[in-house]
C-alpha cells in the first residue's frame, strides 16, 4: 500500500507541467538523420544556446573504448586537455589503458555558435566504414548528431574517406539563469548507455531528479522515470566539479542473462531509491497535501474497480500481470483494450487481414497494423519500446485478452518486399534508386540493432517477408518474435534450441550449431539483396526442383561467362543503364556477406559504407523519376 502511494506521488510529481524545461531531451531522433531545425533549435541537433553566458566550461561522460581507452586518446578524440583529463579523473598515467566502459570525465569549453551550444573538436577518419551516423553514434557516443555533422562537414554523406577531417561540434550547454539562481555551476552531458536509468545516474551525481527532470524537459509521467534511449545524451545540473568518485564503470550484463534487460529497473531497490530521492527538499506539507488527493483519488478507483468486479466487469480493465510483465509503462507505448481492438478490425474480419494473423484497422484515427499472437509477447514488446529507429518498425501498444496477445504496429501501405518483388508487378520497384534504397535502409536498420546495447541484438530471422514498405517504399524491419541479444565474445553465443528462421536465410553456423552472434543477420541480408538484384525467391523451384537463390548465385560466381550466367539470374524487369555494372558491385557484397565464416561476413557498418557508395553512383546515373522518394 505504501509503495503504491508512493508511486502514485512520484507519478505526480513528474506529471506536473515543466515551465521550466532548459533543454529538450533528443529523443530517439538523432537515429534520423535528416532532422531539420528551419523552424527554431531542435535538440536533434545540439542543445539551445539560451544560458546566462555565451561561453562557459562544461563537462562531458565518455566511456571508454578501444581505441579511445586511455587519457591521452580522449583528450585527444575530444580536443581536451590531457592533463585536466588525468588531473579530474585522478589517473596518474595518461597512457593507461583504462577498463572498457569506464567513464571519463572530459572538462571542455563550451561555446554558442549560432543558435546552439558546442564545444569543437576534430576527427579524422580512420577507415571505410564510418559513416556520420556512426562516429556521431558509436564513436562519439551521442556526444554529437548526424545531423549537426552533416552541416559542418561540406562532404556529402556517401564521399567520406579515410584520412579526411570532419569538424566535430560535442554537445554541452551553459546554465540558464535559472538555473544559475539555483546554484548550478556546470552541465554535465552525461551519454546514456543501454541500461543507465535517470534515478541511478541522479544519485550517482547527487543531483536531484527535479532539476535532472527539467534540464532536459522531460515530461513523461511515468512510473520508472523518463526513457532513456541508448546513444543520447541529457544534462546534469552540477553545482560543483564532477568527482572521478561519481564515475562508474558499466560492466556488460553477464552473458546468458535474460534479454529483457528493462526489467531489472522495475525492483523495489530503485522504488526505495525513489523515496529517498524524492523527499529531498520537498516541504512535508505539499507531501501531505498530495497524498490525500493521491489517496482520496487511489481509494475512488479501487472503489470503481470493485464495484467493476462486482458487475463482472473486471476483465476488461488492464490486465495488471501483464503490465507487470512488460516492466514498465511508458509514454510512448499505449495499453489497448480488447474492445478497441476489436472495433478497429471489424471483429477481425477477413476483410481487414493483411497477413497470416496480421489485420489492419483504424484506431484512433490512425490506421494500424495489428498481429495476433498466442506466445508471449513481452520479449518483443520490450525490445521495440526501445527502439525506435526509422528503418525499424514502431510499436504504437499491446493488448492482451483471453491469453491471446496483440500487438498494435504502424501500418505499412506497401506490404513486404516479399510480396512486392515476387508477387505484384510494382512498376515503383522495378528502378535500382528504389531497390538500393531498400538495401541501405535494412542495412541501416541493422546497424542500429546490432549496437544498440552493450551486447547488441540480433534479429535472428531477416528475410524479405519480414522487411516492410511504407508509403514511400522506404524500408523498416519488422517481425522481432526471435531477436535476442547477443554477447559479443570469443565463443560465440550457442542457442540450445533447434535453428528457428526461415529457410534460405539461414547462416550455416546457425543451423548446424546455434551459434547466435550479429554476422548471422549479415548473413540473411546477404540473402535478401540478391533478391532485389535477381527478384528471385530465397528458395525457388527450377525445373521441379528447389534452388537456394544463394547457391545459384554462388555456382553463377565460379568457373567462366560470369557475366552472362549472371545476365540470366537478374530480374528482367530491372530498369537500369549501366545494369551489370551495379548489379555485379551488389552481388560482390552479397557474397561477402554470405561468407561461410562469420567472422569473414563485412561488419553492417562497411555494408552501409558500400552501399551508400554504389547509391551514389546509381544516383549519378539514373535520376529520380518517380515522386516516392525525397
Ligand atoms: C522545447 O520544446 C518546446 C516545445 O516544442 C519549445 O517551446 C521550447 O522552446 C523548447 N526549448 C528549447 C530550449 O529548445
Ligand atoms: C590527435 O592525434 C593525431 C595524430 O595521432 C593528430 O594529428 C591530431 O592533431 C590530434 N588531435 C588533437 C585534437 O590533438
Ligand atoms: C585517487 O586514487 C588513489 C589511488 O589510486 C586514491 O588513494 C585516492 O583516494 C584517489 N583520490 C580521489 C580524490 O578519489
Ligand atoms: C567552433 O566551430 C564553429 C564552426 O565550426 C565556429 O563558428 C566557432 O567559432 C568555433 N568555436 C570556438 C570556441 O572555437
Ligand atoms: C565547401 O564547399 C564549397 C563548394 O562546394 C567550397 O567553395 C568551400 O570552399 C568548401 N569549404 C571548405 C571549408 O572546404
Ligand atoms: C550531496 O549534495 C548535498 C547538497 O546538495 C550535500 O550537502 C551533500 O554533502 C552531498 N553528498 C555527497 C555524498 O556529496
Ligand atoms: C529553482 O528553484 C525554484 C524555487 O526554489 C523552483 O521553483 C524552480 O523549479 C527551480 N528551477 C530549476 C531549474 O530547478
Amino acid at each position: 500500500m505504501d509503495q503504491i502511494l508512493l508511486i502514485l506521488f512520484i507519478i505526480f510529481c513528474l506529471s506536473i507541467p515543466n515551465f521550466y524545461a532548459q533543454q529538450n531531451y533528443s529523443g530517439n531522433s538523432v537515429t534520423n538523420c535528416d532532422n531539420n531545425d528551419e523552424t527554431g533549435p531542435s535538440p536533434a541537433f545540439l542543445y539551445t544556446c539560451n544560458g546566462r553566458k555565451q561561453s562557459c566550461q562544461a563537462f562531458l561522460i565518455f566511456k571508454s573504448q578501444p581505441p579511445y581507452d586511455t587519457v591521452t586518446s580522449i583528450s585527444n578524440l575530444t580536443s581536451s586537455d590531457p592533463s585536466e583529463v588525468a588531473h579530474i579523473n585522478n589517473i596518474t598515467n595518461s597512457a593507461e589503458v583504462l577498463p572498457p566502459d569506464k567513464e571519463v570525465i572530459v572538462p571542455v569549453i563550451c561555446s554558442c555558435s549560432g543558435q546552439y551550444y558546442q564545444a569543437n573538436t576534430s576527427f579524422t577518419i580512420p577507415t571505410n566504414d564510418d559513416t556520420y551516423f556512426t562516429i556521431a553514434q558509436n564513436t562519439y557516443q551521442g556526444l554529437t548528431s548526424c545531423d549537426i555533422l552533416l552541416r559542418e562537414n561540406n562532404y556529402s554523406a556517401t564521399s567520406l574517406n579515410p584520412g579526411l577531417i570532419l569538424q566535430i561540434p560535442l554537445r554541452c550547454a551553459c546554465p540558464t539563469s535559472n538555473q544559475a539562481v539555483n546554484g548550478t555551476k556546470f552541465l554535465l552531458t552525461y551519454s546514456v548507455g543501454s541500461v543507465d536509468n535517470v534515478y541511478d545516474i541522479c544519485e550517482r551525481f547527487n543531483v536531484s531528479i527535479r532539476s535532472v527532470v527539467h534540464a532536459n524537459g522531460f515530461t513523461e509521467n511515468v512510473l520508472d522515470g523518463p526513457v532513456l534511449f541508448p546513444f543520447t545524451t541529457i544534462l546534469i545540473p552540477l553545482s560543483t566539479e564532477p568527482l572521478s568518485s561519481q564515475t562508474t564503470i558499466h560492466y556488460p550484463p553477464p552473458p546468458y542473462s535474460s534479454p529483457l534487460i528493462p526489467l531489472s529497473r522495475y525492483n523495489i531497490r530503485s522504488s526505495n531509491r525513489l523515496y529517498v530521492w524524492t523527499g529531498i527538499g520537498i516541504s512535508l506539507l505539499v507531501i501531505f497535501f498530495v497524498l490525500s488527493i493521491v489517496l482520496l483519488h487511489y481509494k475512488k478507483k479501487r472503489n470503481e474497480a470493485a464495484q467493476k468486479i462486482r458487475k463482472g466487469k473486471g476483465k476488461e480493465d488492464l490486465p495488471e500481470e501483464f503490465l507487470l510483465r512488460i516492466a514498465n509503462i511508458d509514454q510512448g507505448l499505449k495499453f489497448y483494450k480488447y474492445e478497441e481492438i476489436n472495433a478497429a478490425t471489424e471483429n477481425f474480419s477477413t476483410k481487414n487481414m493483411i497477413g497470416s494473423s496480421v489485420y489492419c484497422g483504424i484506431l484512433n484515427g490512425e490506421t494500424v497494423a495489428i498481429k495476433k499472437m498466442i506466445k508471449n509477447v513481452c520479449k518483443e514488446v520490450n525490445l521495440l519500446k526501445k527502439i525506435n529507429h526509422f528503418n525499424i518498425i514502431s510499436l504504437y501498444g499491446a493488448c492482451e485478452h483471453h491469453e491471446v496477445f496483440y500487438l498494435v504496429y504502424e501500418f505499412m501501405e506497401n506490404g513486404s518486399l516479399k510480396d512486392l518483388l515476387h508477387k505484384k508487378s510494382a512498376p515503383e520497384v522495378e528502378s535500382w534508386n528504389c531497390r538500393i534504397q531498400i538495401a541501405v535502409d535494412v542495412a541501416h536498420g541493422l546497424l542500429y540493432l546490432h549496437n544498440f546495447t552493450d551486447t547488441g541484438y540480433v534479429h535472428k530471422d531477416i528475410s524479405s517477408s519480414n522487411v516492410l514498405l511504407d508509403k514511400h517504399l522506404r524500408a523498416k524491419i519488422a517481425n522481432f518474435s526471435l531477436a535476442r541479444s547477443a554477447v559479443r565474445g570469443e565463443s560465440g553465443n550457442v542457442s540450445t534450441k533447434t535453428a528457428l528462421g526461415t529457410k534460405g536465410y539461414m547462416a550455416p553456423e546457425y543451423i548446424e550449431y546455434g551459434l547466435v552472434t550479429p554476422e548471422m543477420d549479415t548473413y540473411s541480408f546477404g540473402v535478401v539483396l540478391i533478391e532485389l538484384v535477381t527478384g528471385k525467391e530465397a528458395v525457388y523451384k527450377q525445373d521441379g526442383e528447389e534452388v537456394l537463390l544463394a547457391e545459384a548465385v554462388f555456382s553463377a560466381m565460379e568457373g567462366g561467362n560470369v557475366e552472362a550466367k549472371l545476365g540470366c539470374l537478374i530480374d528482367p524487369n530491372l530498369q537500369a543503364k549501366n545494369k551489370m555494372e551495379f548489379a555485379l558491385r551488389i552481388i560482390k557484397l552479397s557474397l561477402a556477406c554470405l561468407s561461410q565464416e562469420p567472422e569473414s561476413r563485412p561488419s553492417m557498418a562497411e555494408v552501409v559504407s558500400s552501399l551508400l557508395k554504389i547509391q551514389l553512383d546509381v544516383q549519378r546515373t539514373e535520376p529520380f523519376f518517380w515522386n516516392g522518394f525525397v
